[in-house]
């Protein structure tokens, strides 16, 4: 009986994921090569980045096949929730998972970034993202509200490169009031022509796609 306890219990720790940042670092070594091999060539963004870790954790991972990085955040956490957020998002409150510019400078270090400080639902830091994205091999949407995933889609949909790749780190999160990211990528396919085909899920929230354009 001990015996097959054990091989239990060691069957559930050897599978457990070892770190909080598990699924977004197996989605960037899975890419890696995707990037190499289909010679995509862009830049890294990141709408919502709280502590940079992932961001940290790409420039590692994926180096000289990224030309830049780009990272939207308020800085100030969480902000209010718009139209439906609250109820088809079930997620925290005003300002939850705060950290500052300066934080995430410090952990990029040398890492060639671009951050940019506001809510990106705003029209001024929208036109202050245009300004300086260039066109995107790997988009990274870990921004929680709908609505700022929807924002920061709109923003970057005309960046989009054939054959980059776009990561939900929300896919699933949401999804107690239905498949809400379903409309946002019908969305995207009719007022911008991208098509999102399918990649990898990443338990237990996130879900990868690649992008083709019309
Ligand atoms: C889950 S955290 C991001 C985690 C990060 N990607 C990582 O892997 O470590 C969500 C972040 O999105 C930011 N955020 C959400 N909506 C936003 C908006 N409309 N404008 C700017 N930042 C937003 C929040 O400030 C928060 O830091």
């Amino acid at each position: 009986m001990n015996e097959l306890k054990n091989s239990i219990n060691q069957t559930i720790e050897d599978l457990s994921e070892k770190h909080r940042m598990h699924r977004k670092i197996r989605f960037l070594l899975d890419v890696r090569g995707l990037l190499v091999t289909n010679k995509i060539k862009g830049a890294y963004a990141e709408f919502g980045i709280f502590r940079g870790e992932m961001m940290y954790a790409a420039s590692k991972i994926l180096g000289n096949n990224i030309e830049h990085y780009y990272g939207f955040d308020t800085f100030e956490g969480l902000p209010k929730p718009k139209g439906n957020d609250e109820k088809k998002f079930v997620f925290e409150k005003l300002g939850f998972m705060k950290s500052t510019y300066d934080e995430v400078k410090a952990l990029l270090g040398d890492v060639s970034s671009t951050l940019i400080k506001g809510d990106f639902r705003k029209e001024e830091t929208k036109k202050e993202i245009i300004s300086v994205l260039k066109p995107i091999s790997i988009l990274s949407v870990d921004c929680n509200w709908p609505s700022s995933v929807e924002a920061a889609l709109n923003i970057s949909a005309k960046y989009l490169q054939d054959g980059s790749i776009v990561y939900f780190d929300d896919y699933f999160t949401g999804t107690s009031d239905g498949d809400y990211m379903l409309p946002i990528l019908e969305k995207l396919k009719v007022e911008h022509g991208i098509k999102c085909v399918y990649f990898q899920t990443y338990p237990p929230f996130a879900r990868a796609f690649i992008v083709f354009r019309n």
